[in-house]
């Protein structure tokens, strides 16, 4: 098969264990089958923030959390929005393929817009996703792994192509999504796990931050530790989280566990996610900045090259 993959991630703050099993640990496995493109999506923080000042340490986290887990920038080529103008020049013929009111219609654009904290929606925010579109058809991408709230998006990229395909000839390969697991992992306090709640455990966390996040984590008041995901969720996520890092089956771990209550749960827990980040702490701590800055340095200038003669072929299709 010929599958080119692409997927991204906004820079607005370290990764955690919950992206980890959700889709970093999927990219690992896919940079051994197909040409990958691992897009940090600079430009898609404005749509619904000022560009915060720590926009750059943002994207060198980002870019430090890829190759500590593995992300090898010898197969993926790992990028940013801001270093190919040439998104930006694909984004204005795929806007003349989108109708306002299907912008308008998009449900995730919906959703951002009632959460957003701005006091006006920008005009970038119902466009993004054609911004995105480049994002996948600039590498001909054809796999695109992604969650439930990026379909939208997708969809819009097929149309994208679908539509330049017919109005101007075949160009563009129309990408398909690759579902993840939907989430398996809550955070520590039995709600979604994000960054901004304070219960995801960082991929950069130290040992200690991580045994002094998972001390506080919620259990309950049995002592008896089961695995019952639907009458005691909290128990459950922990172990969920300790077998994801040891390769075993949550009940499996709590049969051992026992009558250990919380302490012995949280002692297994924390040990199983400090033995599981070790080496991607070890990783990290072997690159330096200037690594970081070399690597998407040249990640950037082959992602590059490759827009550049996507959008000569748009332009000749196009009869420009
Ligand atoms: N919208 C994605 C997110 O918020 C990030 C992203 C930007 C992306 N461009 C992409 C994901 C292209 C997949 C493909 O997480």
């Amino acid at each position: 098969m010929n599958d080119v993959v692409l997927t991204g991630d906004r820079p607005t703050g370290p990764l955690h264990l919950g992206h980890y099993f959700g889709s970093l640990a999927n990219r690992v496995l896919l940079q051994d089958l197909h040409p990958l493109y691992v897009l940090i999506a600079d430009y898609q923080v404005i749509t619904d923030r000022d560009l915060p000042g720590e926009i750059r340490r943002h994207t060198t986290e980002l870019l430090l959390d890829y190759l500590a887990v593995g992300i090898d920038p010898a197969k993926a080529t790992i990028f940013q929005h801001s270093a190919i103008p040439e998104l930006n020049q694909l984004l204005l013929p795929f806007l003349s393929l989108v109708s306002v009111s299907e912008l308008g219609r998009n449900p995730t654009v919906k959703d951002e817009i009632a959460h957003s904290s701005q006091s006006a929606v920008s005009g970038l925010m119902f466009t993004y996703p054609v911004h995105q579109a480049a994002d996948i058809l600039f590498c001909k991408g054809t796999l695109v792994p992604v969650g439930k709230d990026q379909l939208p998006h997708l969809e819009v990229a097929r149309l994208v192509a679908r539509r330049f395909n017919e109005r101007y000839g075949a160009v563009f390969p129309l990408p398909e999504a690759m579902m993840g697991a939907q989430p398996l992992l809550k955070g520590l306090d039995g709600g979604k796990m994000s960054k901004s709640r304070g219960n995801a455990i960082a991929l950069s966390a130290t040992e200690d931050e991580t045994a002094a996040l998972i001390r506080k984590a919620r259990t309950d008041a049995e002592r008896l530790i089961t695995f019952e995901e639907e009458r005691r969720p909290e128990v459950a996520n922990l172990l969920t989280l300790a077998g994801l890092c040891l390769g075993r089956a949550p009940a499996e771990l709590a049969e051992e566990i026992g009558d250990g209550g919380a302490v012995t749960l949280k002692r297994v827990v924390t040990e199983a996610v400090n033995e599981f980040l070790r080496p991607v702490r070890k990783r990290r701590a072997e690159l330096s900045e200037g690594d970081a800055r070399r690597i998407l340095a040249e990640g950037n200038e082959r992602a590059r090259e490759r827009a550049v003669r996507t959008l000569e072929e748009v332009r000749v299709a196009m009869g420009f």
